[in-house]
């Protein structure tokens, strides 16, 4: 038997607040149609003020232990993939750890920017495969809003808040490619490319900074890292193209996505996009989509799911996992 990462439980969570991209129009020298044809995104969701990134995250938790049936005390461990944690410390992990009522185990937080929630699901599966944890809540959750250059057209239209969750539990399976759960996880970065796409703030400028990304330079890594890093974990768990049920990608830009689905091979009816409706979220998009892809019926038990992602760093990454 093998010890696999299984998903039982999915939940996300999305600010009240829609901007719409017709929004933009009467502050920026921006359209609707350009927003619409260069990144397929149409609105966004953006957190009100009082509204931080460890509220979203433990909205996306409870949905995800409630539609598991179980409650905080029942997980062992978190994860938290973001780049716009509450404080500089303590993780915005331990956060929901206290307001989902978990008083044991461990929390903490994984920053690998919109490669953060596969970078997370790698780590969970790791500690669950290991045997230190059997029950492990990984989010995503972001409020970009709070980082962006409000002046700036070529980024803040294309970004938004939100959070999504999984919750993955130990289960032995027989050890083959039919298996439930996580059969395999590719990560990679290249710091060479840090200038591409970065916060021009921190700890060591004594502020939170504004992101700045050479979008079209970002656009030409994507697709040919985004297909590679696919190929890689599908090789890896014994598996390829033609057996893929669903690709649910980081919801970074509508023509990245059918970019890469284009290069693996495959139609977009394989493809869950919310990219749309959510805009960028970072770290959160993948669990945001994974939790919209089920309520939908596209993701089905026994489903062979892909999920993969590139963002600042350059970090980049996918998993291969069944529903
Ligand atoms: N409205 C109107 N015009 C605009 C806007 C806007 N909002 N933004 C930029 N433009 C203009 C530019 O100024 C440029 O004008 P110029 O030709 O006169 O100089 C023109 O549009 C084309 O700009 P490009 O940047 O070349 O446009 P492109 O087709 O590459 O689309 C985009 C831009 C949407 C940013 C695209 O490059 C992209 O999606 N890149 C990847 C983003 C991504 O995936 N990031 C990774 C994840 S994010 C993370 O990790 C945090």
């Amino acid at each position: 038997m093998t010890r696999r990462a299984v998903v039982i439980g999915t939940g996300h969570y999305l600010p009240e607040r829609v901007v719409e991209n017709a929004e933009f129009e009467d502050k920026l020298d921006t359209s609707d149609e350009w927003i619409r044809s260069r990144s397929g995104i149409e609105r966004r969701h953006i957190a009100a003020d009082d509204e931080t990134t460890s509220d979203m995250a433990t909205q996306a938790a409870l949905a995800a232990l409630t539609d598991a049936g179980l409650e905080g005390s029942d997980v062992d461990a978190i994860v938290l993939a973001t780049s716009t944690a509450d404080l500089t410390f303590p993780s915005a992990a331990t956060m929901v750890q206290a307001a989902i009522g978990m008083t044991k185990g461990f929390a903490f937080d994984v920053q690998a920017v919109c490669a953060g929630f596969v970078y997370a699901l790698s780590n969970a599966n790791a500690l669950i495969a290991s045997g230190q944890a059997n029950r492990v809540l990984v989010i995503g959750a972001e409020t970009f809003s709070r980082i962006m250059d409000w002046t700036d057209r070529s980024t803040c239209v294309l970004f938004g808040d939100g959070a999504g969750a999984v919750l993955l539990e130990a289960q032995d399976q027989p050890g083959t490619t039919d298996d439930r759960g996580i059969l395999a996880t590719d990560l990679n970065s290249d710091g060479r490319y840090k200038d591409l796409l970065y916060v021009d703030g921190g700890v060591g400028t004594r502020s939170t900074g504004h992101l700045r990304m050479q979008g079209n330079q970002v656009f030409r890594h994507a697709v040919e890292k985004l297909a590679q890093t696919a190929h890689t974990a599908l090789e890896s768990a014994g598996l390829g193209a033609d057996d893929v049920d669903w690709i649910v990608p980081h919801q970074a830009n509508i023509r990245i996505i059918q970019g890469t689905a284009k290069k693996m091979g495959l139609p977009m009816e394989k493809v869950v996009v919310t990219v749309q409706d959510h805009g960028n979220t970072s770290a959160a998009s993948i669990p945001l989509a994974l939790s919209v892809g089920k309520k939908r019926g596209q993701i089905k038990e026994g489903d062979l799911v892909v999920t993969e992602a590139i963002g600042g760093g350059l970090a980049w990454g996918s998993v291969v996992l069944r529903w």
